[in-house]
């Protein structure tokens, strides 16, 4: 990062990675908040006000369609398992300079891993099996079946997808994120990540998180383990 002139923060939202990344780059540095949600933006707009952040709204996978100069570096925070995955390393790949780094993290259910903290600070009953309860006691939701399907995007495909794309893994890390059932109840109360999936409404979801989340301790620990992956853009040969 101590380098980096031109950062694309890709699935940006609204603009948390953008300044986190602001915060500890240097000064002459400039991040470019790409998401396909424009409400997601207006907040960011509302809220960050650094001059060295702009914003883009478009599908990550149309990245190189509006970015027409190198990027140092582009990052993806808890995004990338909702996008085209071969099309969005493509775009990305033509974005990057040589030498230029790739990061980007994976949900430990769509990697298909777990750090050892999940197993220790794991609440019982969870509250995502007391949502589930509750939704088929009150409003006679039928979970999907368990079939055991594989995960969505372990290590060897994306390591395959970015060799396709042209770049190489250079580090991997099995990360811990620590929250409480408080915080993960707010994340909960974000409709696009309300639960059950299914028929059910918002507010009914809403009343089933409320159900669960009385039944549990607010300060109780979690534990999200995710997969972080840093790739590269080879160099250029001398
Ligand atoms: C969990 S949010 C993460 C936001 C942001 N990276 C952060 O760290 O705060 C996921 C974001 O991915 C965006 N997204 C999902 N699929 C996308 C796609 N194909 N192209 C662009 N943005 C996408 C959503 O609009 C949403 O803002």
């Amino acid at each position: 990062m101590t380098d980096s002139r031109l950062v694309i923060d890709l699935c940006g939202g609204a603009g948390a990675t953008a300044q986190a990344v602001l915060d500890v780059a240097p000064a002459r540095t400039r991040v470019v908040s790409l998401d396909s949600a424009a409400a997601m933006q207006r907040v960011g707009r509302r809220t960050l006000t650094d001059s060295r952040l702009s914003w883009i709204t478009a599908p990550a996978e149309q990245l190189a369609d509006h970015v027409h100069e190198s990027a140092d570096a582009v990052v993806c925070n808890s995004a990338i398992w909702k996008t085209d995955v071969p099309a969005v390393f493509t775009a990305v790949r033509r974005v990057l300079r040589p030498s230029g780094r790739f990061v980007f993290n994976i949900g430990g259910g769509f990697a298909g891993i777990t750090h050892p903290d999940e197993a220790i600070t794991h609440t019982k009953p969870s509250l995502n099996s007391l949502i589930q309860q509750i939704a088929a006691r009150d409003f006679g939701y039928v979970p999907p079946p368990v079939t055991g399907s594989p995960p969505k995007l372990p290590l060897h495909k994306v390591t395959e997808h970015l060799a396709t794309a042209g770049m190489t893994v250079v580090e991997t890390e099995v990360t811990a994120q620590h929250s409480t059932i408080a915080e993960k109840k707010a994340w909960l109360s974000i409709p696009v990540f309300s639960r059950p999936d299914g028929t059910l409404t918002f507010k009914q979801r809403m009343q089933i998180l409320e159900a669960a989340y009385a039944l549990i301790d607010p300060g109780a620990p979690t534990v999200t383990s995710w997969l972080v992956v840093v790739a590269q853009r080879p160099g250029r040969r001398p």
